[in-house]
């Protein structure tokens, strides 16, 4: 089995991190990313230290491990630079990293002209010129790596031509503002990626004789399946193909060298950052802004807070409204973005959306997420049909999902009791292990976490 993928299987934030973490421990060689850019947001604890890696592999803690960051992959070299001090300063080397020579290069022009496009707000994009760097390089302008490792003057030169086709300068000049600078930023670039040009490689070629030479590899996906930009839920979607079928383009790597697929997604509910279509979402896009709002003015609200033990005897005995129950979802998961920070949009599990993504991606197993957040729920309605029109429909019509509402077809009762100390499957409370044997229509779950440390996981093999 040389290549096993981790994949979101909903809408990104499953804890892929945690997974892969397990993954490694039990004996894999590499771990390779191959989508995405600084827009996503994987935490990891290396010598008991909280990181949160962007485009650095999670198994970056680990020294016999082989790190890989693909050619699918967009880079920020100030954001990568930053992380890797990061990394350093949890204790990990960085003699295992290898980025490849032609991951996409995120300039100065991407995240401006990403600022400029109003597309970019209607979606609620992470602001990392992702979509930016992902057209360019569709349309042939973006430069890649190894084009910065060349001369001064084909790096100039390279810049003006993406500055053209973007129209950046012409816009800021436009505007009475200052044109961008392409020798400075040449210059800027180099500088900066000559600190961990030792690592650029050619990794299609690192990642074939690994497998020639038998080694088992994780592909590590960022963001998930209804994020990817030709099968999720366009245009609310990401700019890469964050879905299995990014493998073979995002790495170099022949299809039917995946042959296993992990789907990573929390057990008994759902999130999404940012706009588009939520057919189970408690509460909506309005009532997360006014949350946002007095999260800014007063910040997070406490653990230990009155208004959250408020919220919580509340939710035991059911008394919550829908965006009331997103919200105590919110704040027992932590679900706050680790890029953006924003507040992430909390919903009931949808089995409709659930299966479409298991028909892209063909999972073999499912690792199921964040069990305990759901301890004190009385009920968990599970959404197994959109309605329009009167009539129920099985399919995840992608585009227009927004037209549909949820038919929670099934309630599964909660079990109120903390699970976040069990370590069998069979010491689950029942429901519990009713909630987790109703994905296994889907795929037999191998891993259930119960808590965000490592000991906080139950395994079945
Ligand atoms: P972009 O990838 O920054 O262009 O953002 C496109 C959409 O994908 C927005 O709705 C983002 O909130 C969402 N998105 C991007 N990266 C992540 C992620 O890592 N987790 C969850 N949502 C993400």
């Amino acid at each position: 089995m040389p290549i096993t993928a981790v994949i979101g299987v909903h809408w990104g934030d499953e804890g892929k991190g945690k997974v892969i973490d397990y993954l490694v421990e039990k004996g894999y060689d590499a771990v390779a990313r191959f989508n995405g850019g600084p827009n996503a947001g994987h935490t990891i604890y290396p010598n008991g230290q909280k990181v949160v890696l962007h485009v650095v592999p999670s198994g970056i803690s680990y020294p016999h491990v082989t790190n890989i960051i693909g050619n699918g992959v967009a880079l920020d070299p100030q954001l990568l630079l930053g992380e890797l001090t990061d990394v350093r300063n949890a204790g990990a080397d960085l003699l295992n990293l290898y980025i490849s020579d032609r991951c996409k290069v995120i300039t100065p022009y991407h995240k401006e002209a990403e600022k400029q496009s109003p597309i970019n707000r209607k979606i609620g994009t992470t602001g990392k010129g992702m979509g930016s760097v992902y057209s360019s390089h569709t349309a042939r302008i973006t430069p890649l790596l190894s084009d910065f490792l060349r001369s001064h003057e084909h790096v100039t030169a390279l810049l003006r031509e993406l500055d053209e086709e973007l129209g950046v300068s012409e816009k800021l000049r436009a505007e009475g503002h200052d044109a961008l600078d392409a020798s400075k930023i040449a210059d800027d670039y180099r500088r900066m990626i000559d600190q961990f040009s030792n690592n650029v490689t050619d990794t299609t070629y690192k990642i074939s004789n690994m497998l020639r030479a038998g080694s088992k590899i994780i592909a590590e996906g960022a963001q998930a399946s209804l994020l990817d930009k030709d099968h999720g839920t366009y245009p609310f979607v990401t700019s890469s193909n964050s879905f299995a079928g990014g493998i073979s383009p995002g790495l170099g790597v022949p299809p039917n060298t995946i042959t296993e697929t992990v789907g990573v997604m929390k057990a008994g509910y759902i999130t999404r950052v940012g706009g588009g279509p939520f057919p189970t979402e408690l509460g909506n896009e309005a009532t997360l802004k006014e949350e946002e709002a007095a999260i800014k003015a007063n910040g997070k609200i406490k653990r230990d807070s009155t208004y959250f033990r408020d919220l919580e005897s509340a939710a035991k005995k059911g008394y919550l409204l829908p965006k009331e129950m997103g919200q105590y979802l919110r704040i027992v998961g932590d679900e706050f973005g680790s890029t953006t920070k924003r507040p992430r949009r909390t919903g009931w599990p949808d089995l409709v959306a659930t299966q479409y993504s298991d028909m892209l991606n063909g999972f073999t197993c499912l690792a199921l997420t964040k069990l305990d957040v759901t301890d004190f729920v009385p009920e968990i309605p599970v959404c197994t049909g959109y309605k329009k029109d009167g009539q129920v429909f099985k399919n995840f019509d992608p585009m227009y999902l927004g037209d549909y509402t949820a038919d929670s077809g099934l309630i599964i009762p909660g079990w109120m009791k903390d699970t976040s100390e069990i370590k069998e499957f069979e010491h689950l409370p029942e429901e519990a292990r009713r909630l987790v044997e109703f994905w296994e229509r889907i795929a037999p779950v191998r891993l259930i976490s119960n808590g965000p440390g490592r000991g906080q996981t139950i395994f079945r093999e």
